[in-house]
């Protein structure tokens, strides 16, 4: 896979102040490009986007992007060597290295819809390059993205190079949502491919040094284009089927009277297994695990490898089985009918500390709950109405959904609680205060395995958890 190892000790050559422009200002784009102003006080960095509001807001002191940490390092580099624009073609005609962080949504059309990458974005941000750049420039891959993408961006252009050279290399984000800032920081890696050529060799240690400035050599991996992209998917695939593991075996607790948390433990202990991503929930979510499975399928498919395609399907149908088990065993524990019960939704994005909802499991249970007639009051301490609208597909004056201020208004005169994000201040309500406000039996269902049922239980609480038979 021809590995080139990193250079280890001090660099051999002055690092050149750079000018770097990303192409997109999302949850990726935005604090990556951060953290590289703030580390690399030498560099220019400019992220750019087509949409105007998201740029308003990056220059605001309302940051676009919930993460703890990144208020700070804005603050601090933004005006200085971070800017924040929609002028992409100025951007991408100054730079010197161009990183590409556009979504690649899974396609909702033609051949591959509901599994393959929706490349669009990404084609168009080669032709743009293609069509404004006036030198050689580097263009650095950060979008998730199919395996061999380089190939087509490196094709387009190539075939429109008029004499300039252009560098493909693919850098995947293993950054999380809600710790972004923390593994930007201090990464467990940095993966960087890129072509074997010299030229190759050289844009890829180009961009090593960038991330020299703070990450330890020996944790910045090089390796060849394709398997850095297939690493990605892998890591992401990995990652996604710990879970839908313990989700599946939550289930067979529930059925037996075993405890999750106390098999995840037990299992954790291991050294082989280890003890991370094995919570069990009521379901993943976020932009990465589903879109990522699905396109790995689709590539193995494509491939002509129907199993290992199967295979890796099945992590996305656990998934899909452990939100709405979770719906229907609320529908089964309240009498069969939830029809005009007020529901409290406790968190509504994907997981903690973040005001992403992408994929979250809240959308799908909310949306089991309205066909079923509840009544859902949603609280959550990041996430606005109006995102909550458009991921339930209803208007702000639907009356079958409430938004309130905090987790008591959300919590009176409702039949049942359910958290569906594991936000720390779900932890320290006051629960006593909450039973006294709620019709009875009141139910509690807590979708993240953060509260003390047992407790639960003496305030008078029907309180259940996730694989707790
Ligand atoms: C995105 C991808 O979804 C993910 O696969 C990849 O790993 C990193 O980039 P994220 O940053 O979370 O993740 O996406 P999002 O928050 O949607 O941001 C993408 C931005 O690109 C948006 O602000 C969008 O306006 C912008 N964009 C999109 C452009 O500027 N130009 C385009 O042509 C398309
Ligand atoms: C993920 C990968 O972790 C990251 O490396 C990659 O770059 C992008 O995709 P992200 O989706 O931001 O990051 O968050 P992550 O912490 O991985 O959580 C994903 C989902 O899994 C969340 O809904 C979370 O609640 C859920 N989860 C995570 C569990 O249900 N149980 C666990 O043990 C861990």
């Amino acid at each position: 896979m021809g590995e080139i190892p990193c250079q280890r000790g001090p660099l051999l050559y002055p690092k050149a102040d750079m000018k770097i422009c990303c192409i997109g200002a999302g949850y990726v784009g935005g604090p990556t490009m951060a953290m590289i102003a703030h580390k690399c006080k030498d560099h220019t960095v400019t992220v750019v986007d087509i949409n105007q509001d998201r740029i308003d807001a990056w220059n605001s002191d309302t940051l676009p992007v919930y993460e703890p940490g990144l208020d700070a390092i804005v603050a601090k580099a933004r005006g200085e060597n971070l800017f924040f624009s929609t002028d992409i073609d100025g951007a991408i005609r100054d730079a010197d290295m161009i990183f590409l962080s556009v979504n690649t949504p899974t396609k909702t059309y033609g051949v591959g819809a509901g599994r393959a990458a929706d490349l669009r974005y990404v084609e168009k941000c080669a032709r743009k390059i293609a069509e404004v750049a006036e030198d050689d420039k580097i263009v650095v891959e950060k979008s998730t993205l199919p395996v061999r993408t380089a190939e087509s961006v490196k094709r387009i252009l190539e075939t429109n190079s008029k004499g300039r050279q252009f560098q493909i290399l693919s850098n995947p984000e293993f950054l999380a949502e809600g710790t972004a800032m923390a593994d930007l920081e201090a990464p467990d890696r940095v993966l960087i491919g890129g072509d074997q050529s010299p030229e190759g060799k050289a844009a890829i240690q180009k961009l090593v040094d960038v991330y020299a400035s703070w990450v330890p050599l020996d944790k910045i991996l090089t390796t060849n284009l394709w398997s850095s992209e297939l690493s990605k998917l892998t890591a992401n695939a990995f990652l996604a089927q710990r879970i839908s593991s313990i989700n599946a075996i939550s289930a067979l607790c529930e059925a037996t009277g075993a405890n999750v948390d106390e098999v995840a433990h037990a299992i954790g202990t291991d050294s082989r297994i280890g003890p991370k991503f094995l919570k069990s929930s009521v379901g993943f979510g976020g932009s990465c695990f589903q879109k990522d499975i699905l396109n790995l399928v689709y590539l193995c498919e494509h491939f002509g490898l129907p199993e290992v395609a199967a295979y890796w399907n099945s992590v996305i149908e656990m998934n899909d089985h452990q939100k709405h088990r979770f719906s229907r065993r609320v529908l089964a524990s309240m009498f069969n009918t939830v029809s005009d019960k007020k529901i409290a939704i406790l968190g509504f994005a994907f997981k903690k500390d973040t005001n992403d909802t992408r994929e979250s499991a809240a959308i799908y249970i909310c949306k089991d709950l309205l066909e079923e007639q509840a009544d859902i009051a949603i609280y959550d301490p990041k996430v606005e109405p109006e995102q909550i609208q458009k991921d339930l597909g209803i208007d702000a004056d639907h009356p079958s959904v409430t938004y309130c201020q905090d987790a008591y208004e959300a919590t009176k005169d409702a039949h049942a609680v359910l958290i569906l994000t594991e936000w720390d201040e779900f932890k320290t309500l006051d629960y006593e205060k909450i039973h006294a406000g709620m019709m009875l039996p009141a139910f509690l269902f807590d979708g993240r395995n953060i509260l003390d049922l047992e407790a639960l239980g003496k305030i008078g609480f029907e309180a259940s958890g996730i694989g707790k038979g």
